[in-house]
């Protein structure tokens, strides 16, 4: 077993700022990037391949070897792993250290089997720590700030995650968890956070209670929202920003590849979201043919971790679509564009595809409804239908709302091009998450 570390120093951050060097956003050019990449790249495929089995073989199958990583095109040379792979390895086979250098473990629940199990070293951690608050500094966030962090704490890795990287930035971490709406406005009001961390749909429950016990959701101390762990669309950014004044930013990662801090929009342009190249290698790939695609084309993000120690993750299938723009706020490390659907939660309605944020597009466009909604699949024959829940806002009487539900039905039809329902529930009755929401609820026949 290697117990060295895969990766070469950090190099420094700009000086004269007064915060760990981990934590600045890196300067390089892309050329030392690059450079830095391979290095690492060659040294956590040779830690996979001599401590993890399921590498070994996967590397073997193909015929393949660390060794003939030279370059980093030849990254396409190397076996996909996916989320099978590290149920197939329940718990702890994908351990590239010895467990007991594993300080801890999250986990992601998934919907059907075995949870998927993450590990880090005390150096993961610690990396981890330092990309989130990077990641917080880009969208705003600052030392001395005071941080409500309303993601789930537990094995969910949104809530540990956002609160080490608050600590590391030198901000003030206000670990609430989700849940409790009440207590949560009744914190932000007492504690007066200038950022919050929290997926996009609880936020909008969060803005609800405010409005219900008359708190301008605009004239609460909050400046910053860094909101992720689900898609959520450009008309949700202004909506939120419409009702708070906030600045509303986008963050993404994984459990599978570190968890939240993968990638993180800047608030200065709001254009998508930097990927921290120093630590992640990112490929798009056509879905059906698994061909690498050219930076700017659509396709499933394949993530290779280059500095974890615990779990190294080569070609991890993410299942999410994007695609891969130059660098602007963070010139030399590219953009993913937001992430508008997984290829899990693509629903195939009448030959035509559709995905729920294309949904969220429209219900938001109906200023007349709450951005609640859920897309019910059910299959009474042949056919799978769709049929879009809503609400409208309160007050609105059952002639106007039914009206509101055809003109949707007419809005999906033309601009996503399929025929489905649209019924209009009571106003609050819609499911509400205090984590990610269920956009998709398949009552279709199992099996
Ligand atoms: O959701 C990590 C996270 C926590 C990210 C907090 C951001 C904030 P998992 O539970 O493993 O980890 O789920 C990962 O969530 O593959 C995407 O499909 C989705 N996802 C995460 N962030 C975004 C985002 C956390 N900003 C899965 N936009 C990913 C769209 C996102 N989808």
């Amino acid at each position: 077993m290697t117990t060295e570390s895969p990766a070469p120093a950090m190099p420094a951050g700009r000086p004269g700022t007064g915060s760990a060097p981990g934590t600045e956003i890196p300067a390089m050019g892309v050329d030392e990037l690059r450079h830095v990449q391979l290095e690492r790249l060659r040294a956590t495929v040779r830690a996979a391949y001599d401590n993890v089995p399921h590498y070994r073989q996967a590397f073997d199958a193909l015929g393949t070897h660390p060794d003939d990583v030279r370059s980093l095109e030849d990254l396409a040379r190397l076996p996909f792993t996916s989320k099978a792979d590290l149920r197939a390895n329940y718990p702890f086979g994908m351990f590239a250290v010895p467990r007991e250098q594993v300080v801890r473990v999250h986990a992601s629940s998934g919907t059907t089997g075995r949870p998927t199990v993450v590990g880090y070293t005390k150096r993961d951690i610690d990396t981890w720590a330092d990309l989130m608050a990077r990641s917080i500094r880009l969208a705003g966030g600052r030392p001395g700030d005071i941080v409500h962090v309303a993601y789930g704490y537990g094995l969910f890795t949104g809530g540990l995650g956002a609160h080490y990287g608050v600590e590391r930035l030198g901000a003030t971490v206000v670990p609430v968890s989700g849940g409790m709406t009440e207590r949560q406005v009744q914190l932000i009001q007492d504690f007066r956070p200038r950022v919050i961390m929290v997926t996009p749909s609880y936020f909008l429950s969060l803005l609800d209670q405010m409005e219900s016990e008359g708190i301008d959701p605009a004239a609460t101390s909050l400046e910053v929202g860094i909101f992720g762990a689900e898609p959520w669309t450009e008309s949700m950014r202004q909506e939120i920003e419409r009702r708070t004044g906030m600045d509303a930013v986008d963050i993404y990662g994984l459990s599978e590849v570190m968890g939240p801090g993968v990638a993180q929009e800047a608030a200065a342009t709001k254009d998508g979201l930097h990927l921290w190249e120093d630590h992640f290698y990112p490929e798009v790939i056509d879905p059906i043919t698994e061909e690498v695609l050219p930076d700017g084309e659509i396709g499933e993000l394949v993530l290779t971790s280059l500095t974890k120690e615990a779990m190294p993750v080569l070609r991890y299938s993410t299942r999410d679509l994007t695609r891969l723009l130059p660098g602007t706020a963070v010139p030399a490390m590219r953009r993913i564009e937001k992430v508008t659907g997984r290829t899990d939660d693509m629903m195939i309605i009448r030959g035509v595809n559709v995905f729920p944020t294309q949904i969220e597009e429209l219900v938001l466009a109906e200023t007349r409804l709450s951005p609640y909604f859920q897309c019910v699949l059910r299959q009474p024959g042949r056919m799978v239908e769709l049929t879009v829940l809503v609400e409208p806002l309160a007050g609105l009487g059952a002639a106007e709302a039914e009206g509101i539900a055809r003109g949707l039905e007419h809005a999906i039809k033309t601009h996503i091009g399929t025929t489905c329902r649209v019924e209009v529930r009571e106003p609050g009755s819609i499911e509400r998450s205090i984590g990610k929401a269920r956009r998709i609820v398949d009552e279709r026949p199992k099996g």
